[in-house]
């Protein structure tokens, strides 16, 4: 596909300069880098031509793009978080649905195994590989800056999803979840559920999510906030680095450390749910709505539905892994010289059965809640 549109380079080069406005950050930094009055001039012709090299890989990046790739496919590499969760496998199995060949797409997928250096090789070798646009589900938030700088050098188009990247903007958009706004729904849907059932001390263990990851972050931030708001008292907060096995080892120590002391259990994820129900069973701790302790889950996965189903879980908040048709959305924009948004933000939703919805707030706005049905299992992921 490159090659053919190498050679209509000439023929484009105006509609080239349109194309791409998403990334219009990039052009400026790469014709700012030169210092010239300061360096001998031997130096000063080496970056130039290094500038002129990247300038020219953005106009064929952009003539790309103007030329709608006739008759190729996109090439896309996704550096995925890993496999730690139901979540995962959910949205792993939509991007691979979404950038199949039979919808044009070539797609480069690598599992990082919840590796960050692994993350960064990746991102990496997709510039190498000179794809055409790079997806990053980022596994931290933080340390990103240098390889963004890269592929904006390499003139590829990055789109992040799901979590976010907080120390650069060098990223055309981001698709994902309001995780504050997620920790702040579970805090006020708490509060109004105690009240009902005239619940007066929140004592509440936290297993959190893999450290520094902007889920895990906003989850915490927004549950601390209404904690604070409200007086519970936060025991703990341990991470399960949001798999099953870390859940449970992490419940099996509440289960010692806080036995008695304890009457909420919040996971960050459902498969932390799933290890800590498994932790409190073994201990002899009774969980649910009609348990010692409330249960609170994030992720809505169908298992985790299932659970609230079966009066387990008592309210799980939804974080949606559907991301890959609104990241193929901005694609095409792309494709057609497009300013895409730079933040789209998912649709979620707060499940419960019906003794648990209860009316609620975040931030003044009313809260709507599910009921957990066999017909709304059925149509999760
Ligand atoms: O970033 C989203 C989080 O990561 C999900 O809550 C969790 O299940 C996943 O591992």
């Amino acid at each position: 596909m490159k090659r053919n549109v190498i050679s209509m380079l000439a023929a484009t080069s105006m509609v080239a300069t349109l194309a791409l406005t998403g990334c219009g950050g990039s052009k400026e930094a790469a014709t700012t880098a030169a210092p010239a009055e300061t360096k001998a001039a031997e130096t000063t012709a080496a970056v130039t031509e290094a500038a002129s090299v990247t300038e020219a890989a953005k106009e064929v990046k952009e003539t790309e793009a103007a030329a709608g790739n006739a008759g190729g496919l996109i090439n896309v590499g996704f550096a995925q978080v890993g496999h730690e969760s139901d979540w995962r496998t959910a949205s792993t199995k939509s991007c691979q649905d979404v950038f199949s060949e039979a919808n044009g797409y070539n797609l480069s997928f690598v599992d990082c195994d919840n590796d960050s250096a692994a993350q960064l090789e990746a991102v990496r070798s997709f510039i190498e590989q000179d794809v055409d646009y790079i997806i990053i589900d980022p596994i931290v938030s933080t340390g990103w800056d240098t390889v963004l700088t890269e592929c904006e050098d390499a003139a590829i188009p990055v789109i992040v999803i799901d979590r976010t990247i907080d120390d650069s903007d060098k990223y055309t958009a981001w698709v994902g979840s309001d995780f504050t706004k997620e920790g702040k729904a579970a805090g006020e849907w708490l509060k109004a559920y105690a009240d009902k059932k005239g619940i007066s001390e929140i004592n509440a263990l936290v297993i959190s999510g893999t450290t520094g990851a902007s889920a895990q972050l906003g989850r915490s931030k927004g549950f601390q906030e209404i904690a604070d708001k409200y007086g519970f008292k936060i025991l703990d907060e341990q991470t399960g680095d949001f798999t099953e096995d870390g859940g449970q080892q992490v419940m099996e120590s509440y289960c010692k450390s806080y036995a008695g002391k304890f009457n909420v259990v919040v996971c960050q994820n459902d498969n932390e749910a799933f290890g800590a129900m498994t932790a409190m069973d073994n201990a002899g701790i009774s969980y649910g709505p009609n348990g010692d302790v409330v249960l609170i889950s994030f992720d809505s996965c169908t298992a985790g539905l299932e659970d609230v189903k079966a009066e387990k879980i008592t309210a799980d908040f939804e974080c949606n892994p559907l991301a890959a048709p609104f990241v193929e959305q901005v694609i095409q924009q792309l494709q057609k010289g497009e300013t895409p948004d730079k933040e789209v933000y998912m649709e979620e939703h707060w499940f419960a059965l019906p003794d648990a919805i209860v009316d609620f707030s975040v931030d003044g706005e009313a809260q709507t809640m599910t009921e957990v049905t066999d017909a709304v299992i059925e149509a999760q992921y």
